[in-house]
């Protein structure tokens, strides 16, 4: 018989304001699918984004819609060729899955066991649900696109909010040098992290600030706010540095920028490194705010403020 869940849910497109939280049946497990009972999941902007409709043309959608993306849990049943996890495991994913209709706030999820990885030991579930988008976001901007390397410069854009903060510890994890660009008030939880400058974008010109502190320019800048920093940023990238973004997809830009936009992908490989960055001490999760599923509305409202300081978490 089909599993009934509590989840958070939306029937129609129209942002947080149409979610609701009701009671559905779970998909049956197929082959190699496992059922993960959610202990946490992580809040990102594109979860307000989706529930608005604006991805509705590039990935397809089946209402009722179960929003989020990151989970952490607990492996309670599995399919019979899922053989990767035992009943019982703790696992966390980056649950993007072709279609969007079964998110992550809800109380349990089917899914491939391939999109799964262990969970870091020393992280509580809270903390672990914030890592998956954000963490690999950062991860695949700065060492796959970015090829970030030992000595160099990097300058991040919205260094305080989800994928900034893993950025900023996975850049001193390769022993670069890291300026972190967000408001005042997160400039003390940017150094914590291991940002060795900060600039306030507010009232500063980020390009000439940038200069001050490195004249020569920076060998990497990250860009995960786009707009007017980010115009203001290009005049500190050095004739050899690069780009990567994940909001601006090239326009307004100066052709002869070494650019890349990065929209991130599931990768499970990547999650385990991520883990034994946590479990060595190196990367750390800041939860700034913990939600209940009844208030899925309220965590996405936050969360499209776009002014997050670390990760918010859902609690089913
Ligand atoms: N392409 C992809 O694969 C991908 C992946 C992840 C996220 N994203 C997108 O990237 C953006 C960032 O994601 P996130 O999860 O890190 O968001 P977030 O947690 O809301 O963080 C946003 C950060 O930007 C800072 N900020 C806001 N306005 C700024 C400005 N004008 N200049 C500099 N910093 C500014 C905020 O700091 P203050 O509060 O101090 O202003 C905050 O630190 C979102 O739009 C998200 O949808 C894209």
């Amino acid at each position: 018989m089909a599993k009934e869940i509590k989840a958070a849910n939306y029937k129609e497109f129209g942002g947080p304001e149409k979610v609701r939280v009701g009671i559905l049946e779970l998909p049956e497990l197929k082959e190699g699918d496992v059922l993960v009972r959610i202990k946490a999941a992580g809040v990102n902007p594109v979860d307000a984004v989706i529930s608005k409709g604006y991805y509705k043309d590039m990935m397809p959608h089946t209402f009722p819609v179960i929003p989020g993306w990151d989970v952490c849990g607990e492996v309670e049943d599995r399919g019979h060729a899922a053989r990767r996890f035992n009943v019982g495991d703790e696992v966390y994913a980056y649950a993007r899955r072709p279609e969007v209709k079964w998110g992550t706030f809800a109380e349990y999820i089917v899914i491939p066991e391939s999109y799964l990885a262990e969970k870091p030991v020393n992280l509580s579930a809270e903390e672990t649900a914030g890592i998956p988008l954000a963490g690999l976001t950062a991860y695949q901007c700065l060492y796959d696109a970015g090829k970030l390397q030992e000595n160099q410069t990097v300058l991040i854009l919205g260094a305080s909010g989800g994928v900034g903060s893993f950025a900023i510890q996975l850049a001193k994890v390769t022993g670069a040098k890291v300026i972190g660009v967000a408001s005042e008030k997160n400039h003390s939880y940017m150094k914590e992290l291991g940002a060795d400058y900060t600039i306030d974008y507010r009232n500063t010109d980020v390009g000439e600030a940038t200069r001050e502190i490195y004249p020569d320019g920076v060998d990497l800048i990250l860009d995960c706010t786009s707009g007017e920093t980010l115009q203001q940023s290009l005049q500190a990238l050095k004739p050899s540095g690069k780009l990567v973004s994940i909001l601006n997809q090239g326009e307004g830009l100066d052709p002869d920028i070494d650019f890349q936009f990065v929209f991130v992908e599931p990768n499970a490989q990547q999650l385990d490194h991520l883990r034994e960055l946590a479990e060595a001490g190196k990367l750390e999760v800041h939860v700034s705010k913990t939600y209940s599923l009844n208030q899925a509305a309220e965590a996405l409202e936050q969360i499209q403020s776009l002014h997050t300081t670390g990760k918010i978490v859902i609690v089913p």
